[in-house]
């Protein structure tokens, strides 16, 4: 599937199994995803827009290549989504940050909207939309819904793990986004939290459990 591109990595793949593991507490959980999502952002980032410039260097005049940060905006979902923002923004400084409140309701499992902040968006901008775990989707969903309302049209999602029934909920609705992940794991249990996945993501960055 173009849609989405698992990032095959042994670094990758030795970070999330640590913090996959009950016992990794949060301080290391933290540096983790952060580390984690350097690596996705490489990937991720690859289609960014590029001008020209001129350099100097110091033996000759040269032509160089500068991102146009400036037409990046990245979106956090809150909160768990926090702990991918400084990933991002280490390597893209200039881009702008738009922020989204959504948690599920535990009984219908919807994505119920508290909090919205965003920069202006225009169609030429790249936007990245992070949650660290893409279960059933709707929150995604509703923040491609949010993002394209605002004027954002180029969605590309980063999240840690993605589990399949997520994936498609976001694909089939959305077939113009890419998603990047670390890994795809088997399914959804039936509170919605993804196996083997690693438990509650904002608990265990933010010890709220
Ligand atoms: N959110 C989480 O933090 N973990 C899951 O497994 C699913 C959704």
């Amino acid at each position: 599937m173009d849609n989405l591109q698992v990032v095959d990595h042994p670094l990758i793949k030795h970070k999330l199994s640590i913090m996959r593991n009950k016992e990794t507490g949060p301080k290391e959980f933290r540096e983790l995803l952060n580390e984690i999502t350097l690596l996705l952002t490489y990937e991720a980032a690859r289609n960014l827009p590029t001008m020209e410039i001129e350099v100097e260097t110091p033996i000759a005049l040269t032509k160089g290549e500068i991102v146009e940060d400036k037409k990046v905006t990245i979106v956090p979902i809150l909160r768990a989504g926090l702990g991918m923002l400084d990933g991002v923004l280490s390597l893209v400084p200039n881009a702008s940050v738009g922020f989204l409140g959504v948690y599920r309701d535990p009984e219908t499992l919807n994505a119920i909207e508290y909090y919205v902040k965003f920069p202006p968006l225009t169609e030429d901008h790249q936007i990245f939309i992070l949650d660290p775990m893409l279960a059933t989707g709707h929150s995604m969903n509703h923040a491609i819904k949010q993002v394209k309302k605002q004027g954002g049209q180029n969605i590309t999602i980063m999240s840690l793990i993605a589990a399949p029934e997520g994936v498609n909920v976001v694909i089939s609705e959305n077939p113009d986004v890419i998603i990047y992940t670390a890994a795809l794991d088997s399914k959804l249990n039936s509170k919605a939290y993804i196996v083997p996945g690693l438990g509650d993501a904002g608990d265990r960055l933010y010890r709220t459990k």
